[in-house]
């Protein structure tokens, strides 16, 4: 499944992955902010158990279905994998929330004509959100095949969605993708055999043991997860939720991360690591994130032996070609914090290249 998601470390896991080291028996690895699950998966690659974690339930329905393996969805009832994503396919458009709410038939019911999605195209979501919903209820599909068809789900949203790469606004004028019609796509399923645990909920009250890997990935900017994906999570809790706006953003206030705000991201990093139980977490970060990479240094080595890592550069998120002119590349680094329980390092570790870091501004 590929669908952009802002920080996704689709085009830097390659160079993660050696770090990541073999599975220790009964640990496992703890992608705390998930996102789209392709760290996650990675592990699992590795033969990791995998505990999964993101506070949005888009976040971890996408990264939960990654992990899915061919026994856990059989669709028995429905005859096969492929024939489920045919009768999606072929669903009966529905003139529901999402028809009524984010294409432009909106403007008879709130006096706005959103443009998320050509009015053909958001009742035929409706259709098939409303399927996958009934099958769910009356038993013909079990919990992880109905997370697999709404991540499959996700991946038509994001062929069809008249955006620039996130939710938090339409564009004006149609774009050639978003007036293809709207179709599901199977995928091939693996054959994991490993543990999987999924929590949606704040990163401060995820579970972790000293054997773990804790994998941190928490935002570096201001933009706020919740209302940049709005959309795919009403799709994914299949509620009508009072939006609000020119934008129709669903309330989402109350998932403002701390890590998106300049003022609040070290001491919220700091908190998080010192309360994580993991003797070994890996974080990653950008030179562009709120937090300098020098104050970083100086704060996490508090809580143990701290290294930095750079992974290199990669295109800057670009809404459009005007803002890629104007940008320069991302350095992204991993920094690992390991502790010993019992003697913890008070002073920042010598074994830091400090011509790596850059300057606090
Ligand atoms: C940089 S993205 C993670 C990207 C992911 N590693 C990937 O490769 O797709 C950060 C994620 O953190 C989540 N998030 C932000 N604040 C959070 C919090 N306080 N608790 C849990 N998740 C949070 C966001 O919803 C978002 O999915």
């Amino acid at each position: 499944m590929t669908y952009r998601y802002i920080g996704s470390k689709s085009r830097l896991i390659d160079r993660i992955k050696p770090h990541m080291g073999p599975p220790k028996k009964g640990a496992f690895f703890v992608d705390a902010f998930c996102g789209t699950g392709v760290v996650a998966e990675a592990a699992a690659n590795l033969g990791w158990n995998v505990r999964i974690n993101d506070h949005l339930h888009s976040a971890v329905i996408s990264a939960r279905a990654r992990l899915i393996n061919k026994e856990q969805a059989r669709f028995k009832c429905l005859g096969g994998y492929t024939k489920v994503i045919d009768k999606l396919n072929a669903a009966k458009p529905k003139f529901g929330f999402m028809y009524r709410t984010y294409s432009p038939a909106s403007f008879d019911t709130c006096g706005i004509e959103r443009r998320y999605f050509t009015q053909p195209n958001a009742a035929k979501l409706d259709g098939m959100r409303y399927l996958i919903e009934e099958w769910s209820e009356d038993g013909s599909i079990n919990d992880l095949e109905k997370t697999l068809l709404i991540s499959d789900l996700f991946g038509a949203i994001n062929r069809v969605a008249n955006i620039a790469g996130t939710f938090g606004c339409f564009l004006s004028k149609w774009t050639k993708q978003s007036k293809e019609n709207i179709f599901l796509r199977s995928r091939v399923l693996n054959n994991y055999h490993i543990q999987v645990h999924e929590t949606v909920g704040d990163v401060f009250d995820i579970l972790s043991t000293p054997n773990d890997l804790v994998y941190l990935d928490p935002p570096y900017t201001k933009r706020q997860y919740a209302s940049y994906y709005h959309i795919l999570e009403t799709v994914a809790l299949g509620d009508e939720p009072k939006v609000e706006g020119v934008a129709g953003l669903r309330p989402w206030k109350d998932l403002a991360s701390d890590f998106c705000y300049k003022a609040r991201a070290l001491g919220a990093l700091s908190r998080l690591v010192d309360e994580l139980k993991s003797d070994r977490i890996l974080l990653s970060y950008s030179s562009e994130g709120h937090i300098c990479m020098q104050d970083m240094k100086a704060e996490l080595s508090k809580h143990g032996k701290f290294t930095m890592h750079p992974l290199g550069s990669i295109g800057r998120y670009r809404p459009n070609k005007t803002a890629s002119r104007a940008s320069s590349d991302v350095n992204e680094f991993l920094a690992i914090v390991e502790r010993s329980r019992l003697e913890a390092p008070k002073t920042p570790s010598p074994s830091v290249d400090d011509n790596f870091l850059v300057s606090c501004g």
